[in-house]
């Protein structure tokens, strides 16, 4: 009989997918393709600068609760990529008949199984308490079309943007949708008992490496942009304030309504 069209596609995935050196390298170029790509475009670009330097006029920008759940999720996740990077990618690139690569695994594997629930906890309190000001509005497609204003060369351009900025929405989106995948085929590997199916495992198990790789990927621009592009956002997620500066040339619309008594 006949594959059907649904069955033709599965299969094509996991035999993609069982073809481990390419599995390792896309893994690898997830995480590290992209830093050497951020890191190249900096170089040429240069940081995203403040406009007219700090007003020194603090605002507040996200809550304790916010910052608490934030770290909650990210910091298990900075984990969660290192340890899965090694799990996933490790055997191509390691001698996997050493001691250590044994040690570097047990330790590797341990780590990813513990990380993954408070992940899971910080991932869900992030999603249940922001999802509502992530919702796409048209200004935001202007965001993506003028590169958030990120492009040094020319006439300094400042996009319209909410609270969050297209791109920020954007990175709220998919690692929402990694997020629940991730947390899903997590739990069913965690929890083998609750897999629907002995066949489903391999589809499983794809489903987890793939949105781990998206995630990561994404990851990475996330922290570029956070810690390095963008001149003054990085207090936002320790103290909550940011600099009423920073609101005005990144997030003006928000600013506009904090403005206002
Ligand atoms: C060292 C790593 C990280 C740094 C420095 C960092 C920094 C930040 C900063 C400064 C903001 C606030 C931006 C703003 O106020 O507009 C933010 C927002 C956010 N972060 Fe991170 N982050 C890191 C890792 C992560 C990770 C691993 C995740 C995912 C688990 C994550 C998820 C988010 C989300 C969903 C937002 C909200 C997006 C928005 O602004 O609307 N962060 N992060």
């Amino acid at each position: 009989m006949e594959p059907s069209r649904s069955e033709g596609f599965s299969s094509a995935i996991l035999n993609l997918f069982s073809y481990q050196p390419l599995i390792s390298w896309l893994l690898v170029a997830s995480v590290f393709g992209v830093i050497l790509t951020l890191a190249l475009f900096v170089v040429i670009n240069g940081r995203s600068r403040l406009e007219h330097g700090y007003s020194g006029i603090p605002i507040r920008r996200w809550s304790t609760r916010s910052i608490v759940a934030h770290w909650l999720g990210a910091i298990p996740c900075l984990f969660l990529i290192v340890t899965g990077l090694v799990l996933g990618a490790g055997k191509t690139f390691f001698d996997t008949q050493s001691n250590s690569w044994g040690t570097v695994v047990n330790l590797a594997s341990d780590l990813h199984e513990f990380m993954a629930f408070p992940f899971m906890l910080g991932g869900l309190a992030m999603i249940l308490m922001w999802w509502q000001q992530q919702r796409f509005v048209r200004y935001d497609l202007d965001w993506f079309k003028q590169f958030g204003g990120y492009i040094n060369s020319g006439q300094p351009k400042h996009p319209d943007a909410g609270f969050s900025s297209g791109g920020e929405k954007l990175w709220f989106w998919v690692f929402s949708f990694c997020f629940l995948v991730l947390s899903v085929t997590g739990l069913m590997l965690f929890f083998p008992a609750i897999e629907p199916g002995y066949s489903l495992a391999p589809l499983v198990i794809a489903a987890h490496i793939g949105s781990a790789m998206v995630l990561g990927a994404f990851a990475v621009v996330h922290i570029f942009m956070a810690a390095i592009m963008s001149e003054g956002a990085m207090g936002t997620m320790i103290n909550g304030h940011c600099d009423s500066n920073w609101a005005k040339q990144h997030h003006n619309r928000w600013f506009e309504t904090i403005k206002k008594p």
